[in-house]
């Protein structure tokens, strides 16, 4: 199985997921910064995985700019997650997350939505992760995996 996890990261917290995310899955994985990624190649990937840091409730430019270029539904066929990180305060919820925009977005591109779209915890706006939050990461990972097959 050939999977993509795309990211983007201001403090390096993103980074840390994606790449934890990268080694938890097996088979041919690429994680790539989403400046690095053409949208083009988006959907020659039998699973996408999206994921980037919460800003005022929404993915970060670098995400929407990457998803807003991938034209219709031009997903169709590829099994699509997508993951955030996020401050544990009770007042940013009023904003919303990344994760369910990013999910909402690969769907509307034609994406087989699998798994929960997942916040990661960080303890700060500039980190670190939360203890335990790369665990469950993989663990998250892992299950997205079973749910292709
Ligand atoms: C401009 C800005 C806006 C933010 N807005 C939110 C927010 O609305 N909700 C939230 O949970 N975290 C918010 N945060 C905190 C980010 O979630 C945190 O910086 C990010 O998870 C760290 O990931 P990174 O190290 O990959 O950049 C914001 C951070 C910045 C810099």
């Amino acid at each position: 199985m050939k999977t993509l996890v795309v990211y983007d990261s201001v403090h390096g917290n993103t980074e840390r997921v994606a790449k934890g995310i990268g080694d938890a899955i097996t088979g041919e994985v690429q994680v790539l910064r989403a400046g690095e990624v053409n949208s083009s190649e988006l959907k020659t990937f039998d699973l996408l995985i999206v994921g980037g840091p919460t800003h005022r409730g929404r993915p970060t430019q670098a995400i929407r700019d990457l998803l807003d270029q991938v034209p219709g539904i031009a997903l169709q066929g590829t099994n699509v997650a997508a993951f955030d990180t996020r401050l544990p305060a009770k007042w940013v919820r009023i904003f919303g997350y990344a994760a369910p925009r990013i999910a909402g977005t690969l769907k509307k591109k034609g994406g087989t939505l699998i798994g929960s779209a997942e916040g990661f915890f960080v303890e700060g706006t500039e980190g670190p992760l939360r203890e335990g939050e790369l665990e469950r990461a993989a663990l998250w990972a892992k299950e997205i995996v079973k749910s292709t097959k």
